[in-house]
């Protein structure tokens, strides 16, 4: 069964019939070509999916493309702006929290959410906010010095 829907992907206007099977990760990956998420575990315990759906960050692997429908999604691909990366990639980068990088899409949509939420986090409460994301190479020291770095009111997101 396919159903028309609306949406938007970093700002660009999106119209198409998707399978009402299918996972918003598919449709992102596979149709649209914004590869920045990754397919990890395919059942939501990784995070290596993760966008941002409406400024909130989901496994875009468990989310039905159909549910999207006029929704604001944004990827990694949408961060940088004139090849200028966000502080909150900068932080990844600066605080050596990428290795193989497959995990890292994932963690910047969330930790950019978070940065966007204005809130003040403790070092407890990151760790909570990012326990979604599994990352097989860093062994998440740095991940949270980045994380921390830009919640800590150090730097901002772009937007
Ligand atoms: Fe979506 Fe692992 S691929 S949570
Ligand atoms: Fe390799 Fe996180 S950097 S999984």
């Amino acid at each position: 069964l396919l159903k028309r829907i609306s949406f938007t992907v970093n700002e660009q206007e999106v119209s198409m019939e998707v399978d009402v099977r299918e996972s918003l990760l598919e449709v992102l990956r596979n149709r649209l070509g914004y590869t920045g998420a990754k397919k990890g575990c395919g059942v939501g315990e990784c995070g290596a999916c993760t966008v941002l759906v409406d400024d909130t960050p989901i496994d875009s692997c468990i989310y039905l493309a159909v549910w999207a429908d006029g929704k604001k999604i944004r990827t990694v691909e949408g961060l940088a702006k004139n090849g200028e990366l966000t502080e909150v990639q900068k932080a990844f980068v600066d605080e050596g929290a990428v290795q193989c990088g497959f995990c890292t899409p994932g963690l910047i949509m969330t930790t950019t959410a978070l940065v966007e939420r204005g809130e003040k986090l403790s070092r407890e409460e990151i760790k909570r906010e990012l326990s979604g994301h599994f990352c097989r190479c860093t062994g998440y020291k740095q991940i949270l010095h980045a994380a921390e770095k830009c919640l800590n009111n150090i730097c901002k997101s772009n937007e």
